[in-house]
């Protein structure tokens, strides 16, 4: 496994790899890594030549100072992780190298940015959208692989292939989660035992929701039940939840209203902010 921390390096091995026509599979991280995001290297490697995987802690998405501070840097194991899996090539840069000069772009993505993550995470996407232009830019990758637990994100990364004419396929990969059905994520390893032990509440909720809507039951009630459900426990409390169009993130007040809907969950078990979604099954069983 090739590691680079320099551009200039990783393009001059990235060149080499296209003129020999071999495909390049894309999988941006902020590290930290997990299963979940070894299933996003697995799919990559499954479908292409070369996989490169990037860890990044990119400070123009956090919208909050502290949550940067806190957020769990662990370079030494992601790499062996990466190479255990055979990740071929691991692109770890530093602030300088990535933001050389001060970023002073912002990205509006229209509806995408304004609801959910968006309305609670001002400016997130936007340090999003501009990581990964600049991670397309350097990288020119054919495929690029994203987690479903991140859903809103791609909705918002498929915008910006789209109205930057980005060269490239997106590919959204289904979310790892615990037996218990917590999704796996880095922040789960700032929970502690008993906090672990609620953070499942967030899965079983988007469950529940999905039987009562599936029976017939008002989205209205549906809300309030899962407010219920997530703040009867101590120490957890609810942020939002929403089904939105899966495609265009427009906010429903009844599932019916989209032909692909999606619940999304957000909240804190104490200060750990947790999210998670699950497609709404149209179909009954
Ligand atoms: P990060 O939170 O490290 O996530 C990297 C990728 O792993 C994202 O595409 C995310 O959706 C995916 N992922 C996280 N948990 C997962 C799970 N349980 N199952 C499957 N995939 C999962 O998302 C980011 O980093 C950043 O915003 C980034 C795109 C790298 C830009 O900085």
């Amino acid at each position: 496994m090739k590691i680079f921390k320099q551009i200039a390096p990783l393009k001059a091995f990235l060149k080499d790899i296209k003129q020999q026509s071999k495909s390049i599979g894309l999988v941006p991280t902020m590290g930290a890594l997990h299963q979940g995001h070894l299933t996003l290297i697995r799919a990559s490697k499954a479908q292409n030549d070369v996989t490169v995987a990037t860890i990044y802690v990119n400070p123009t998405q956090f919208n909050n100072s502290a949550d940067l501070q806190k957020y769990p840097r662990s370079l030494d194991t992601d790499t062996q992780m990466l190479s255990e899996v055979q990740c071929d090539v691991v692109f770890c840069p530093d602030d300088h190298e990535m933001y050389p000069v001060e970023s002073t772009i912002t990205m509006d993505f229209g509806q995408l940015d304004k609801v959910m993550e968006g309305h609670f995470r001002p400016g997130h996407f936007s340090g999003v959208g501009i990581i990964v232009s600049k991670l397309f830019h350097i990288i020119e990758p054919d495929n690029a692989y994203f987690g479903q637990k991140d859903w809103q994100q791609f909705a918002v990364i498929s915008q910006l292939k789209n109205q930057l004419m980005f060269n490239l396929k997106l590919h959204s990969v289904p979310t790892l989660r615990e037996p218990d059905g917590l999704a796996l994520s880095s922040r789960n390893l700032r929970l502690n035992a008993e906090q672990r032990q609620h953070a499942d509440v967030f899965f079983k909720a988007l469950t529940k929701a999905q039987t009562d809507l599936k029976a017939g039951a008002s989205l209205e009630n549906v809300k309030n039940d899962v407010k219920k459900m997530v703040e009867n426990i101590p120490g957890t409390r609810l942020e939002y939840f929403e089904v939105a169009d899966s495609q265009n993130l427009n906010l429903l007040s009844n599932v019916s209203e989209s032909t692909t809907p999606i619940m999304c969950i957000a909240g804190y078990v104490g200060d750990v902010r947790l999210i998670d979604n699950m497609f709404f099954e149209l179909i009954l069983i």
